[in-house]
């Protein structure tokens, strides 16, 4: 078996040969590589190539892959039975965990995906408030819900232009875009339509066009506008959750949400997602309230369990505090390294997630990062590639290191990516 074998099959199974568009490589061109196992910090392709993993399935698997506790929690699940249907205790578990840690979470809902999370959490929003806009903000990424599949339109901020096809154009029509990192923008759309708007939703540290770091004045100035006019904050912590600490990026920046949507590491490598937040918005869901949402493998006990493990083992090791003090030594030598051969670049963290951009000064709005960045970071990811380390696939996706990622791995993957900035020049 091999790579461009397998490719070549696929594209006559799925769409582009992939069941979600990154996978496909085509930002950075090539064929794509087929994993066939992996463990700890790397990945081994059907080739029997071996990579160090900086991709994590994008993020959920803050203990590397395969870890030891989870996958014992993962069998034990599954030899009780893996689908109920039913109440059972490992929801509830899972639930008063993070109950009992994030103050801003009084009730939760598990469903099964980010997007999932994020839909529903909007339709809460919208039911407390009898209102009907949503504003988002340019960059950010929600899921593929059909009402955020939206950029920012020509002229002022506030009109917004399909990301996709096949978006009912009605439905786009409630959401507003603002540009990030903005403030006059965001007090022009609240002048504007601030009665009308549900709900705010952001991510509070932007992931998905690359990483740009707010600047805490401007959440803590959305925060307020959103207060003031009656509008609910939804932080997207699909990303951020878990990542930082158990309160997120929420407790990095000092803000309060409403409502706060989880995905990724909340289950610990299977499909996870939670709504939750302020009890009094909770209790309007079904059955307790007239909001409808509903899933058959919502709080799938096997999901549950390996999202209870994984948030157990990473508190028990001050797993937290480790990732941060490791990613931010790796980056730093890292970083210097690689200027040495490129001088403008640089390496952008948040906690454990990181993001290599060729420019020379931070950047916080996606039309900032030069046009440049995609072309090298093209050459650069197949250089790593051929080198052992897997990027992600795309110049505006973010790396992530997890506890598996230890010394004798990270000093691999410094010389490594070092040797492929000098292959890409
Ligand atoms: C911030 C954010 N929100 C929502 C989603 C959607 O999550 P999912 O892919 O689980 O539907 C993602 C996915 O990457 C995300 O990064």
């Amino acid at each position: 078996m091999t790579n461009p074998a397998l490719y070549a099959r696929a594209i006559q199974t799925a769409p582009g040969g992939v069941h979600s568009p990154v996978r496909a490589f085509t930002s950075v061109g090539g064929t794509p590589v087929f994993v066939q196992s992996a463990a700890g910090a790397r990945l081994t392709d059907v080739e029997g190539r071996r990579y160090i993993d900086f991709c994590q399935s994008f993020g959920p698997l803050i203990l590397g892959h395969r870890d030891e506790t989870v996958r014992a929690a993962v069998i034990a699940a599954v030899d009780d039975g893996w689908s109920y249907g039913a109440c059972e205790p490992y929801s509830l578990e899972l639930a008063e965990w993070i109950l009992a840690r994030v103050p801003w979470v009084e009730r939760i809902r598990f469903v099964s995906s980010g997007t999932e999370a994020v839909m529903s959490a909007l339709r809460v929003a919208r039911a407390a408030t009898g209102r009907g806009r949503i504003l988002k903000f340019e960059g950010c990424y929600h899921g593929h819900a059909d009402n955020l599949l939206v950029q920012a339109g020509s002229g002022l901020a506030g009109p917004v232009a399909a990301s996709s096809a096949g978006l009912p154009a009605d439905m786009i029509a409630s959401t507003l875009v603002a540009p990030l990192d903005d403030e006059s923008a965001i007090d022009a759309i609240f002048d504007a339509h601030g009665a009308d708007i549900a709900a705010v939703i952001v991510e509070p540290v932007p992931a998905n066009y690359g990483l740009l770091p707010p600047r805490r004045a401007w959440l803590a100035h959305l925060a307020a506008r959103a207060r003031a006019a009656g509008t609910l904050l939804i932080l997207d912590e699909v990303i951020t959750g878990f990542r930082s600490g158990v309160r997120g990026a929420a407790d990095v920046y000092g803000i309060t949400p409403d409502l706060v949507c989880y995905g990724k590491v909340i289950g610990g490598g299977f499909p996870v997602g939670a709504y939750a937040g302020r009890a009094d918005l909770m209790r309007m869901v079904a059955p307790e309230g007239p909001v409808y949402q509903a899933g058959t493998l919502s709080a799938n006990p096997v999901g549950m369990r390996a999202g209870l493990a994984t948030l157990q083992r990473v508190e028990a090791i001050d797993g937290w505090a480790a990732l941060e003090t490791r990613t931010a030594t790796f980056v730093d030598a890292l970083g210097t390294r690689l200027r040495a051969i490129v001088p403008d670049l640089i390496i952008v963290r948040h906690a454990s997630i990181f993001w290599l951009c060729r420019t020379s000064a931070p950047v916080r709005q996606p039309q900032r990062i030069p046009s440049a960045h995609a072309e090298w970071y093209r050459r650069f990811f197949h250089a790593a590639l051929a080198r052992g380390v897997y990027l992600p696939p795309s110049a505006y996706e973010v790396c992530f290191l997890s506890i598996a990622h230890d010394d004798a791995v990270l000093a691999e993957a410094a010389e490594a990516l070092t040797a492929a900035a000098g292959d890409v020049g």
